[in-house]
């Protein structure tokens, strides 16, 4: 994923017709084609949708329905670091609540999303399979297993100052 989170309309444009062009697919579908720019931007910007429509000769409203179907789609930067709590039956008994009140804490948010200044995204995983290893968090995809509130604030802590590595 490019570090895209300042990027100007047209820089960010440039970054969506690479990532469009970047597909090895013989076949081109809308669908891949917002597949490969939020795997590389990182979202879909506006950008991004007038292109596919341009690129696929649809109109932008469809291409909207079509990214708009799918939950996994964003329309706006993530945040710099992302954190996952594994929210699966195994992690939930082995104190996983604990971890998301304190995570949600120290981020100073209330549920799902982004922390003010963008620094991280946060989202709950319904598996982040590694049970045996329960509870798990999941911090700049690096995963973490038979963690604790403080462990989780004590990494926390430590990738604020590091460079985002997704
Ligand atoms: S239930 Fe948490 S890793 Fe599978």
């Amino acid at each position: 994923m490019v570090a895209q989170l300042a990027l100007k309309s047209d820089d960010l444009r440039d970054e969506v017709k690479r990532a469009m062009a970047s597909q090895k697919r013989p076949t081109i579908t809308v669908l891949s084609s917002l597949l490969a720019i939020q795997d590389h931007v990182g979202y879909l910007p506006n950008e991004a949708i007038e292109e596919v429509a341009s690129a696929m000769d649809q109109t932008v409203n469809a291409v909207f329905g079509v990214a708009s179907f799918y939950p996994n789609f964003r329309f706006t930067p993530p945040g710099k670091h992302s954190v996952e709590i594994c929210w699966g039956p195994t992690c939930h008994i082995n104190g996983a609540p604990m971890i998301l009140e304190e995570t949600l804490k120290t981020l100073g948010i209330a549920s799902e999303g982004e922390t003010n200044d963008n620094e991280y995204s946060f989202r709950f995983n319904t598996c982040l399979g590694a049970c045996s290893q329960a509870p798990v968090v999941s911090i700049d995809h690096e995963l973490y297993g038979k963690t604790s509130p403080d462990e989780v604030n004590k990494l926390l802590n430590e990738v604020q100052n590091n460079p985002a590595t997704h």
